[in-house]
């Protein structure tokens, strides 16, 4: 038996990278898996049948995590497919960097809306959330103020849900990966790379795996007792 056999999960912005990585990891412990992402095109339908070759149950939406009508509705669509959820992975995100003199308030609102409006919220009776946070919300990071300032939600989010909620049995945390290679980490230049290098005391950076293997901890009952928290997944970094 896995450590989420028999529990359903929706982890949203999961097509690739890190949602990807945690609902195949999900699945391979048991877990039946809702995933969203914007579109559900060809890649999202080979995440799909990965985590369908596991043995599990799994659909792919079509929806937009920052718009709440779509996020309602995809909830209740969910509800109805699977029957009860039980961890809620608050994943999608999306980086407009620039420095605050500089920002617009497009560029603003949008990374605003993507990655803390987004956090969903559900009725449930008992479960596990967990946002995806990241660690220039615990520290900050110059040219990044508006992602900085929504991952810094996010752990405001799961520590005010964490305490709302406990008494009904559910458990929130954030992690708040370091530098993991994805198409996000891709897009920045070699030197910014470098940069991150060399503030990583285990001297790579992280797999999408290595952020997946911590929220499959948070999400097991192996962390029943554990909630408000944020873990850091950044190979040691000292920002
Ligand atoms: P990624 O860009 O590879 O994947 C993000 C996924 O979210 C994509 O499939 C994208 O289509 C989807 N998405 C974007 N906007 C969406 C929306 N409005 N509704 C639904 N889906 C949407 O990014 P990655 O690296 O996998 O990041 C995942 C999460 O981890 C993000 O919240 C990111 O901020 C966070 N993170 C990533 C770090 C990194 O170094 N890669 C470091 C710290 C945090």
């Amino acid at each position: 038996m896995g450590l989420l056999t028999g529990k359903t999960a929706i982890v949203t912005g999961a097509a690739r990278g890190i949602g990807k990585a945690i609902a195949l990891k999900f699945a391979a412990e048991g877990a039946n898996i809702a995933f969203t992402d914007l579109v559900i095109d060809e890649n999202g339908q080979n995440t799909e049948k990965e985590i369908a070759a596991l043995g599990v149950k799994v659909k792919g939406y079509a929806s937009n995590a920052a718009n709440f009508e779509d996020t309602e509705k995809v909830v209740n669509q969910i509800k109805d497919d699977f029957g009860s959820v039980d961890i809620l992975v608050n994943n999608a995100g999306i980086t407009k960097d620039g420095l605050m003199m500089r920002m617009s308030e497009a560029q603003w609102d949008a990374v605003i809306a993507v990655n803390l409006k987004s956090a969903f919220m559900m009725r449930q009776k008992s479960g596990s959330i967990i946002n995806m946070a990241s660690v220039v919300g615990v520290h900050g990071n110059a040219g990044q103020c508006n992602y900085s300032a929504s991952k810094a939600g996010m752990i405001g989010l799961a520590k005010s849900i964490a305490q709302e909620l406990g008494s009904r049995g559910i458990r929130a945390n954030a992690i708040a990966p370091g530098f993991i290679i994805t198409d996000m980490t891709a897009k920045l230049s070699d030197e910014v790379k470098a940069e991150w290098a060399k503030k990583i005391p285990l001297r790579r950076g992280g797999t999408p795996e290595d952020v997946a293997d911590v929220a499959t901890f948070l999400a097991s009952d192996m962390s029943s007792y554990v909630s408000g928290q944020v873990i850091q997944v950044d190979g040691g970094m000292n920002m």
